[in-house]
């Protein structure tokens, strides 16, 4: 009387069947110990046991829990059924393989003389997976921030798809810095598939910081063009002043403001418009200002250059 167990796996979409080469066969007499079949998470396993004639009953067992006992199922797992084929073939079919089923599975055998039974464990392989991750968010420069997933396995957080930061199920930021600020890709992987990956955005706010202003040195006449540069999250809203003035678009100037930059121009330059501005920048986290000047031409400039390519008349 023989017994024999291998596996076979479909993988979904393919429907590859692996031939017995390379696969465990055991015979039931033998004396050894449960061998594991491995298989991936959602495809079919089929568990096969070849009986003889000689034998006269049979049955199936997921640990202790009869599923077959011959061809009468136990189990209302409607994901269950037998492989059957004549008389020698007793084998069990289980489709869309789960992380439950993992354990013990046992063909016993009822011969004339002894029972039989020959055991193998099934093992189930979980394609990373990411359930969950943190929804983006947008915090205030210096705030701790976590950001947190669920796996089904080992992970990897990355910054900006640069630099691992962090392997495990958190990644803690403590006193957040707007350099902190970006995509942050959570990467699940394992030998089973490819990796799963999902991304985080982490929106840093921070009070505005004026980092660059031009002056201008325009000649009476001409249109003379101040610039002011923030950076700032959210974004900052503009004003300019003159001395303690605060000045609007108007027919002699506009205030022409771009995303972090702004501009005043003066359209026609006169003498009084020569002086001292003020760019502010604001968000609802402060206030930065810097100074900005319409300079009258330089006139040490110009005779400076009146030496070196004399007008001639
Ligand atoms: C089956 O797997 C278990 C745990 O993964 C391991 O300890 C055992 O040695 C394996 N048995 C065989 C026969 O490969
Ligand atoms: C095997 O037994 C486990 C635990 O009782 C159960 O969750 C699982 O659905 C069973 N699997 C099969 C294929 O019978
Ligand atoms: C951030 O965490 C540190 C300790 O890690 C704590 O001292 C600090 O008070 C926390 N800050 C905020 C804003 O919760
Ligand atoms: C600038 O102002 C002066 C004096 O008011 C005027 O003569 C001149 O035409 C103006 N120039 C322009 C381009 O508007
Ligand atoms: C320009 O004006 C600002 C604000 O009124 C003032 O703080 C600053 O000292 C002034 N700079 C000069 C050079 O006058
Ligand atoms: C510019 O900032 C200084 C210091 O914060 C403040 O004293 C001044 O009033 C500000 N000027 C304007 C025009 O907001």
């Amino acid at each position: 009387m023989s017994c024999f167990w291998i596996h076979s796996i479909l993988i979904p979409g393919f429907f590859v069947l692996f031939g017995f080469e390379g696969f465990p066969v055991i015979s039931v007499d033998s004396q050894r110990s449960t061998d594991n079949i491995t298989i991936r998470q959602g495809d079919t396993a089929v568990i096969r046991c070849y009986v003889d004639d000689k034998v006269s009953k049979v049955a199936w067992l997921n640990r202790s829990n009869i599923i077959f006992a011959g061809e009468d199922k136990w189990s209302l797992d409607p994901r269950v059924e037998l492989v059957t084929q004549g008389q020698l073939e007793y084998s069990l079919r289980i489709q869309k393989v789960d992380v439950f089923d993992e354990g013990p599975y046992t063909c016993s055998i009822q011969t004339k003389q002894q029972p039989k039974t020959s055991q193998v464990y099934l093992i189930v392989q979980v394609p990373p997976v990411i359930y969950k991750v943190s929804d983006d968010i947008t915090v205030n420069e210096g705030s701790n921030v976590t950001l947190t997933e669920e796996p089904s396995n080992a992970l990897t957080w990355i910054l900006s798809a640069s630099e691992a930061l962090d392997v495990g199920e958190y990644l803690e930021i403590s006193g957040i810095v707007r350099s902190q600020a970006g995509r942050y890709e959570c990467k699940a992987s394992n030998d089973v598939s490819t990796p799963d990956v999902k991304y985080v955005n982490v929106v840093v706010n921070y009070p505005p910081y004026i980092k660059e202003v031009r002056s201008s040195e325009t000649p009476v006449g001409q249109a003379g063009v101040l610039h002011c540069e923030a950076s700032a999250v959210p974004q900052p809203e503009f004003e300019w002043y003159r001395d303690e003035r605060r000045l609007s678009s108007s027919q002699s100037v506009s205030i022409q403001i771009s995303g972090s930059r702004t501009l005043l121009v003066v359209a026609n330059v006169t003498e009084d418009d020569y002086g001292n501005y003020t760019c502010v920048a604001t968000n609802r986290l402060g206030i930065h200002n810097a100074s900005v000047f319409l300079y009258k031409r330089n006139h040490l400039e110009k005779w400076f250059i009146s030496l070196c390519f004399p007008i001639i008349p």
